[in-house]
C-alpha cells in the first residue's frame, strides 16, 4: 500500500522533515520562498496532509484544490488567522497549530524590543557605525527608564503572561486588558485587570498579545494613538494588523508617543510608507520564535498531529474542534 502524501509547503528544520518522511511519502517546496497561490493550488493536489506556514492562506478554494482524501493542514505556527476556518470545517479537514513551545522566545523577544526602544539602541549604534560619536556625554541618547514602570498587557493568553513574569524581574507593574479577569494570575504577579482605555492611558510601555480577529483589527489606531502617553513605548509581536501601521507612522512622525518596536507589520514583507525612515522605532523581521529549540519543538507538535490525524485518531492541537463532531 502506498503512503500517505504530504506537501511541505516550506523548507522547515530538517528533523521535521526527516520524521514525517520516515512515515509518510513528504515533498517539500525546494524553493526557500512562499509559493503563489497558483503553486500552492497544484502543489497540495491529491495530499493526505499539507504543512502550512502563516503566509499561505488556506481557504475552500485551496481545499477543494487538495481534494477529498485532504484530512489535515497542519500550520507550523501558533498564530492561524491565514486559515478559513468555517471552509475547512465544512470539508471535514482538521486544522492545527502549535502551541505552548513558542511563549519563551516570543516573550524574550517582546522584552527585547522593549528594552532596544527605551533605550535607543539601534538608533545609538548606528550613530556610533556612522562615526559620529565624539566621546561621553551627560544629555547624549537619554532614554527611558524601565525599572518599576508600568506595562500594559492586552490579550492575557500564553505569550502575554510569559511577558509580565518577565518583567516582574524590572519590578514592572502589570495592567492587563481581556475579556475577563484572571484571579490567579492577579494573586501570583500582582496584575491588575482594565479596560482597553485605562490600559493605553496608564501604561508605560503597552505590548500588543491578542490573536488577529476581526475584533483585534487595528485594535490600536489613531485614537488609541492619542490615548497614550507621551512617553509611551508601543510593542507588537502578535499580528501586524492589530496596529493600524499608517496611523502609527503618524504618530511616531509627530513624536505623540516616545517609540514602538515592531515584529509584525500590516503587510508583511512591505512597511508602511515612512516607517523605515523613523530613528523612533525598533524594526525587526518577524522573528520573535526564530530559536533552534522552539522551531524544532513546532516541528514536533506538527509532526504528531499529523500522524495522529492520518492513524485515525484525533490531534492535540485542533483550532476547528467542530470538526471532531
Ligand atoms: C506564529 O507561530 O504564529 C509566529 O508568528 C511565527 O512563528
Amino acid at each position: 500500500m502506498s503512503k500517505p502524501s504530504i506537501y511541505i509547503t516550506r523548507a522547515i528544520p530538517q528533523e521535521t522533515i526527516d520524521a514525517l518522511r520516515s512515515e509518510f511519502d513528504v515533498e517539500v517546496n525546494p524553493d526557500d520562498r512562499a509559493l503563489t497561490r497558483q503553486e500552492l493550488k497544484e502543489k497540495v493536489k491529491g495530499r493526505a496532509a499539507i504543512v502550512s506556514l502563516l503566509t499561505d492562506t488556506i481557504d475552500g478554494e485551496i481545499l477543494d484544490a487538495a481534494g477529498p482524501g485532504c484530512k489535515i493542514v497542519a500550520n507550523y505556527a501558533v498564530g492561524f488567522n491565514n486559515f478559513d476556518l468555517a471552509a475547512a470545517t465544512a470539508r471535514n479537514i482538521i486544522l492545527t497549530n502549535t502551541p505552548g513551545v513558542l511563549d519563551d522566545a516570543t516573550a524574550t523577544h517582546t522584552i527585547t524590543l522593549l528594552l532596544a526602544t527605551a533605550k535607543r539602541i539601534v538608533e545609538s549604534d548606528k550613530y556610533v557605525r556612522d562615526g559620529k560619536w565624539q566621546g561621553w556625554a551627560p544629555m547624549f541618547f537619554i532614554g527611558l527608564d524601565v525599572d518599576r514602570k508600568t506595562l500594559g498587557i492586552a490579550g492575557l493568553g500564553r505569550i502575554g503572561k510569559n511577558v509580565a513574569r518577565k518583567a516582574r524581574a524590572f519590578d514592572m507593574q502589570i495592567l492587563y486588558s481581556d475579556v475577563q479577569p484572571d484571579s490567579a494570575f492577579e494573586a501570583e504577579t500582582g496584575a491588575r485587570f482594565v479596560d482597553k482605555a485605562t490600559l493605553i492611558a496608564e501604561s508605560d510601555f503597552l505590548t500588543l498579545h491578542t490573536p488577529l480577529t476581526p475584533e483585534t483589527r487595528h485594535y490600536i489606531g489613531a485614537a488609541e494613538l492619542q490615548q497614550m502617553k507621551p512617553t509611551a513605548v508601543l510593542i507588537n509581536a502578535s499580528r501586524g494588523p492589530v496596529v493600524d501601521e499608517a496611523a502609527l507612522v503618524e504618530a511616531l512622525r509627530r513624536r505623540q508617543i516616545f517609540g514602538a518596536g515592531l515584529d509584525v507589520y500590516e503587510n508583511e514583507p512591505a512597511l508602511a510608507p515612512g516607517l523605515a525612515e523613523l530613528d523612533n522605532v525598533v524594526i525587526v523581521p518577524h522573528i520573535a520564535s526564530a530559536t533552534p529549540d522552539t522551531r524544532r519543538a513546532m516541528g514536533e507538535i506538527v509532526v504528531r498531529n499529523i500522524r495522529k490525524v492520518l492513524n485515525g485518531e484525533a490531534p492535540e492541537t485542533c483550532v476547528n474542534p467542530a470538526v471532531l463532531g
